[in-house]
């Protein structure tokens, strides 16, 4: 698989993965970031469990990289992990992003990629985070709790859900007329202003760190 993404800048940099599984808003933001700005990384890989996913057309209209990579395909675990690291390896991936990838990532990887898998979460973690807090159940968790405050979480992966150490937040408040919706859609727009930003500094100091 070759690379034709189109940078701005020729200067060296991280090649990164991004794991989604479904609409691939924040994968966008991150490629359009990387589009408009001078960043550290490229994003040279997007693996989905979805190959229908809209951030499988993404990847196409992009020329990156695409793989698809389920258990559906790969039913064995053993075989599922070494699939998913082989493709990182083959497209020379050096870090990770998460970003609504609604499976585990296989323990070899993270233990290949230790640092360098990062996550997002719409909510103000370690609160509304964990199982079963994705996507709506997560503003609808924060609504019925009565917060008056939700927001951004950006972690590293360290294995189990939603932990490891987190890297940024930004909080946004909650309305008294807020759904479930439109709390999200005000969430996500924080997530894609933050999201590009802190993989662009991880990737800075991954670079600086290996000159
Ligand atoms: C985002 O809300 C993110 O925080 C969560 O999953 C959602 C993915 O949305 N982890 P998108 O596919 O990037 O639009």
């Amino acid at each position: 698989m070759s690379n034709s993404y189109d940078f701005k800048s020729k200067t060296p940099k991280i090649r990164l993965a991004i794991c989604a599984s479904g609409r691939g808003s924040n994968a966008r933001a991150i490629i359009d970031f990387a589009l408009k700005n001078d960043v550290a990384y490229e994003v040279a890989l997007i693996i989905s469990n979805n190959s229908k996913a809209d951030v499988a057309k993404l990847a196409a209209e992009n020329n990156i990289p695409f793989a698809h990579i389920s258990s559906v395909k790969f039913p064995d675990y053993t075989e599922y992990s070494a699939q998913f690291l082989k493709v990182l390896k083959d497209e020379k991936i050096e870090m990770i992003a998460l970003a609504g990838f609604m499976k585990k990532i296989p323990q070899s990887v993270i233990e290949a990629f230790k640092n360098r898998i990062f996550n997002i979460h719409p909510a103000l973690l370690p609160k509304f985070g964990g199982e079963g807090m994705y996507g709506i159940f997560t503003h609808e968790a924060v609504l019925k709790s009565g917060e008056t405050e939700t927001g951004v979480t950006i972690h590293r992966v360290e294995g189990e859900y939603d932990s490891g150490e987190i890297l940024a937040q930004e909080k946004v408040l909650v309305f008294k007329n807020d759904t479930a919706e439109t709390l999200a859609a005000r969430v996500l727009k924080v997530e894609h202003e933050l999201y590009p930003r802190i993989i662009d500094r991880q990737a800075a100091a991954l670079l600086s760190a290996s000159a």
